[in-house]
This record gives C-alpha cells, structure tokens and sequence, in this order.
C-alpha cells in the first residue's frame, strides 16, 4: 500500500509535526511493514504549499521547487493517508475535509471529532455535556479585551472573583502549550491576555489546580481499547513548550504509580471522552489527578498526538503490548475499515 504521509503544515506546532513523521516513518520499513507499505512523504510548507519529498524533514527549498506541482499526479496513487500535522490546518479538521471530499481513506478522527477536539472552548462544552469533570474555565473573545478599558477590567475582575489565581490563560485553538501563560496576578493576567490574543480570536482562561499530569492513549473506531496510564514529571512551573519538547526536562513514567481505581476511572473516562466527540483510529487524553482530593479531571484531548519515538502515545502503546511498527499498522488498518 502506498502510504501518503502528510507532515509540516502551517501550524505553530510545524517542527514537532517533521519530528513525529520521521519516527512513524521509520516505523513503516521495520519488520513486515517493509513488505506491506511504500511511504510518500508529503511535505506542507509554513507558507502553506504542499510538496512532495523523499525523505521526512525539512526540504531544502529552491531544490525542490519542481516537486510542488507533482501533487495532483501523486495524490491519484496514494491509496491511504496518514496526517501527522499538529494544531491548526491539519489537527482540526480541515485536511480532514479535504480527503474526505477526494473520498480516500485516512488514518483518524473525521471533520467534526477533530475540529471538537482542536477547540478547547467547544471540547470542554461536549465534555461538560456528558458529565466529564474538568477545571472551572471562563471563555472569551479576544476582542472584548480591545473594545474598551472598562470591559476589560470588569474582565478581569470576572476572572479573579469566579477563578482566581493561579489562573491559566489559553488560546482556544493550539497545542504543545504554544501561547498559554499561567497567571498570579493582575499584572500577569493582562500580559497573559494579550499573548493569548495574539493567537486566536478565542480565549479560554482556567482555574490552576495543583495536579499530578497522567495520560491516556485510545486506539480503535467503533470498539476503542485504551491504554495503560502513564504520567509526566518535571520541574518547571508548568508543562510549557521548552518543557516538552529539550531533552531531559520531563519525564514520562509508564505506567503511572497510581491507585488501581484511579488508573481504571481515566481509562473509563478517556473512552467516554472517545465516544462523545465520535473520535475514529487514535487520541490521546490528558487529565489532572488531584491527589489531596483523589480528584480526576480531564484537562484535554490531541486527536493527533505527538508520536516520535519518545512520546507518550506511542510509548503508552508500547507498554500495553503493541510495539510502534504494529501500531502504525493497525492505525492503517484501521482507517481502511
Ligand atoms: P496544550 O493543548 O497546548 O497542550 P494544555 O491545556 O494541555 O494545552 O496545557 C498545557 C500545560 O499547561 C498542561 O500540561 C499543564 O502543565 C498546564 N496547565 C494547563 N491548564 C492547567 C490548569 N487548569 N491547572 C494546572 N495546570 C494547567
Ligand atoms: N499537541 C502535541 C503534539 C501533543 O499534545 O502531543
Ligand atoms: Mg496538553
């Protein structure tokens, strides 16, 4: 089979989105995959242009100035799609769409778990909406805070009285922590604001709780299994972008030292989350333990998660018995079902 592997993409989360294809990449020529599948990188540029490479990483430019009008004759052969993109234009539905409308199988959620999953704002109302329980949030639009002082002080007044601080603030729409700011008071809480406001044209602001970070990976479509539990351990204020993403600054431990019951209520949690957004092949949902309350609440889903060699989707899998060559595969499987 030829697998059309789409990765970049015009999304703050670019070069995190090259460095999970390379690894699913490699996955798709060890073992019986060598047999079973050709990859075909597809490359989208920041600017927003496809072109079509032959290897995963960033192309050099002029080089490959031919390869973007090659799209059309290679999108005619490749017989299923794999989008690794994060964030928006390519984890919110849109590239969804489009395969959808050139009606060839993906690897995925469809348009509407994805663009759900994408917006934190709609996420928590769907989640609500079944009872999930999540941090206290207040959503806005950017533009009341540009639309008179006033406003923007009894905003903030609103913030401080219904959530107080810490309070996180959120763009609506992005990942990898790109943009959110964790506030202590006024003064942060407008810098906060703005950065947000920079981003989006919605915002959400959050309750902080002092949690432990545990995770939870589903594979399947209309019979989701979930994973072993894992959890994330660092040292910084928050699990922000350097965090995430240099070497040795978290740690990802798997499966978490958690009571049975707990492990059990998220993975139970992560397939209701699953199954109300009509999420299809993969997704990876992330909680807050609170273990001065024996609290869970989900704080999220990544319908396209960070899958490099090193993530936690993936090594979750690993633990729960599918190695990352089979997992690649049965999402393929999955998507032609
Ligand atoms: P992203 O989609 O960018 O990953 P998240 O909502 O997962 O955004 O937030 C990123 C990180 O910020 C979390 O992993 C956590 O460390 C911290 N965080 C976010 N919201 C809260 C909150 N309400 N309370 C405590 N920490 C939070
Ligand atoms: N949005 C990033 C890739 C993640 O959560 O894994
Ligand atoms: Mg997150």
């Amino acid at each position: 089979l030829r697998v059309g592997l789409l990765f970049g993409g015009r999304s703050r989360e670019h070069e995190v989105s090259v460095v999970s294809a390379a690894a699913i990449a490699q996955a798709f020529t060890e073992g019986d995959n060598r047999d079973r599948y050709e990859v075909i990188p597809i490359y989208i540029q920041k600017d927003g242009r496809w072109r079509v490479t032959d290897r995963v990483g960033i192309p050099n430019g002029e080089a490959l100035e031919d390869s973007l009008w090659q799209f059309p004759a290679v999108a005619e052969t490749i017989d299923v799609w794999f989008p690794i993109l994060h964030g928006p234009n390519g984890e919110d539905g849109t590239i969804q769409g489009l395969l959808e409308l050139m009606q060839r199988p993906y690897v995925g959620s469809g348009v509407a778990a994805s663009a759900i999953g994408m917006d934190k704002i709609l996420m928590k109302t769907v989640f609500g909406a079944v009872g999930l329980p999540q941090v206290r949030y207040i959503a806005l639009q950017s533009s009341e805070l540009w639309s008179d002082p006033c406003r923007y002080n009894h905003l903030c007044d609103r913030i401080e009285t219904e959530l107080g601080y810490p309070c996180f603030v959120k763009p609506a729409n992005l990942g990898s922590s790109v943009g959110i700011s964790k506030a202590k008071n006024r003064q942060q809480l407008t810098t906060a604001l703005e950065a947000a406001a920079e981003l989006d044209r919605r915002i959400i602001v959050e309750t902080g709780v002092v949690a432990r970070e545990l995770e939870c990976a589903v594979l399947g479509n209309d019979k989701p299994q979930a994973s072993v539990v894992g959890e994330i351990t660092y040292s910084s204020e928050f699990y922000d972008y350097e965090t995430k993403y240099t070497d040795g600054r978290a740690q990802l431990h798997i499966p978490a030292e958690i009571p049975a019951a707990v492990s059990e209520q998220i993975r139970t949690m992560s397939l209701q989350a699953f199954q109300v957004l009509d999420a299809a092949g993969l997704a990876r949902f992330d909680f807050f333990y609170v273990p001065s309350t024996g609290e869970v609440l989900i704080n999220e889903v990544n319908t396209l998660p960070g899958f490099t060699a090193l993530s936690m989707y993936p090594q979750l899998w690993a633990a729960s018995g599918v190695p990352f060559p089979e997992l690649v595969h049965r999402l393929v499987q999955l998507a032609l079902e």
